[in-house]
């Protein structure tokens, strides 16, 4: 019986014991998605790039060239590895396959942090192929919070989730936007990469205050924002990402640098990428609304 009550005595000490507080995120600054058609003009823009952010399945199982793409990029620029199907949605749970491959990438680049999508990508073990919106409920924050705490336990690097541009919204929603982002980034005390345009593009499709669920949001979550243009089709806009930002994007993208401590914003080209050169100015109105907005 006495061994018993020391066993519980002990397990209450182990509880009790503070929580180490996380380090503060640093800034990183301005920079782009890695594509690795630009790979020989990078140096030649090395000034304008403060950091890249980089496909994490794209170094998957990587060939010899690939690894020495890798070795090349992270010698010279922080890196902030970006996966596409880690699903945290999935009502099935994470892909543990897919998970170590990902914690391989993360601790080859050692980063600042990493990030995927509030999305599912795969149901009933099939992979659907592309990011799937989630309905704002209860029962999908369950499945994020279950599925966070595995991730959590592999990665401890600090992970964050995107929102992304919605093709459907459900009629069984329960939260508005900014109450689902804003708790699945408390809850599971992970950070927002907010990408400005998909929240420009659902404000538009779905009618509501882009601004308004940005000052909704818990501010400190905020830590990296993704841009690029988008285009309209049929009526709606969707995310092309093979354009120049728009006019009302960067207004979004100032209005939020203003209201949030962001650490890193990225220009996120994927389709008709052009050379590097020519993405250079976009790089720089963005530094300059970031110098502006974050001093320090
Ligand atoms: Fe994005």
């Amino acid at each position: 019986m006495e061994a018993v009550v020391a066993v519980a005595v002990a397990v209450a000490v182990v509880e009790t014991k503070p929580v180490p507080a996380r380090e503060p995120l640093r800034s990183l600054g301005v920079g782009l998605g890695y594509r690795p058609v630009h790979r020989d003009e990078i140096f030649a823009h090395r000034s304008s790039i403060d950091f890249f952010e980089i496909v994490a399945d794209h170094y998957f199982s990587a060939s010899p060239p690939k690894l020495a793409e890798l070795d090349l990029l992270k010698s010279n620029f922080p890196l902030i590895p970006h996966g596409l199907a880690l699903s945290i949605g999935s009502a099935d749970g994470i892909d543990q396959r897919y998970l170590r491959d990902f914690q391989c990438v993360v601790d080859a680049v050692r980063p600042a942090w990493c990030s995927d999508h509030i999305a599912f990508t795969r149901a009933g073990g099939i992979d659907i192929g592309h990011l799937t919106p989630l309905p704002k409920t209860s029962a999908s924050l369950r499945v994020i919070r279950d599925n966070l705490r595995r991730v959590q336990d592999c990665i401890t690097t600090p992970l964050l989730l995107e929102n992304i541009t919605e093709s459907i919204r459900y009629p069984e929603d329960e939260y508005t936007d900014a109450e689902f982002l804003g708790r699945i980034c408390d809850e599971n005390d992970v950070g927002l990469l907010l990408d400005v345009t998909n929240l420009y593009i659902n404000s538009v499709n779905y009618r509501f205050d882009a601004l308004e669920v940005v000052r909704r949001l818990p501010k400190d979550r905020i830590v990296q924002l993704h841009f690029v243009g988008g285009r309209m089709e049929e009526g709606r806009w969707v995310d092309s990402h093979d354009t120049t930002t728009q006019d009302e994007i960067w207004q979004l993208l100032e209005a939020v640098l203003s209201l949030a401590p962001v650490k890193g914003v990225i220009l996120e080209r994927d389709e008709k990428i052009p050379p590097l050169k020519d993405l250079i100015p976009e790089l720089e109105r963005a530094r300059d609304l970031y110098r502006h907005a974050i001093p320090a």
